[in-house]
């Protein structure tokens, strides 16, 4: 069972909150991502403004340059898990593409809160293509990297969203 965790950015009952409601969104039977949202959002009752949310998680504003994403789905778990596991085991270099991870506890995961970026031009699918490459000699294969997931931060693309990325060896048991 997950224990509570030092936390820089949740109290330890918002905490609490999270971890009792993990094991009943496993429960629940498959949803539309909307009526999964509600759920989470009635259930969890947080004071943050929520940024967004997708088809694996609800996205908080902390209001402090961070934001807070907790798992409404399955996949929202290892979304989660993954994000940790990739921004801690890439090479420094790659990191800088990453949104920075400050804390990670079961469920949830706290990151830089970034403005995502609009259109891409051919130029930026070139410069992404290269990214991509240089991911994969870390044997990092970085799926989605869409403008929806992306960011810029000091005019370098920086990922919001791989919680679909994966590592190679990992590759042929969830593909
Ligand atoms: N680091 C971030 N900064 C600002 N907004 C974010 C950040 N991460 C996620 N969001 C917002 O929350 C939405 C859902 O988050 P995302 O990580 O894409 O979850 P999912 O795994 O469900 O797709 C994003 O589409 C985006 O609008
Ligand atoms: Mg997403």
């Amino acid at each position: 069972m997950a224990k509570t965790v030092k936390s820089k950015y949740l109290s330890e009952n918002e905490q609490k909150t999270i971890r009792r409601w993990i094991p009943i969104m496993i429960k629940q039977k498959s949803r539309t991502e909307e009526q999964k949202e509600n759920r989470a959002k009635t259930f969890l009752k947080l004071r943050y403004k929520i940024l967004g949310s997708g088809k694996t998680r609800i996205v908080y504003d902390l209001k402090n340059g961070y934001v807070l994403k907790i798992a409404i789905s399955r996949r929202g778990l290892r979304s989660n898990q993954r994000e940790y596991d990739i921004y801690t085991r890439c090479s420094r270099r790659m990191r800088r593409y990453l949104c920075p991870v400050m804390e990670h506890g079961h469920g949830w995961i706290i990151m830089k809160k970034l403005k995502r970026r609009a259109v891409l031009s051919d130029k930026d699918e070139m410069t992404l293509s290269k990214i991509r490459n240089r991911f994969l000699k870390e044997k990092i294969v970085a799926r989605s990297l869409r403008e929806k997931n992306l960011a810029r931060y000091k005019k370098r693309f920086v990922v919001i969203d791989y919680g679909s990325f994966r590592f190679i060896n990992q590759y042929a048991e969830e593909a």
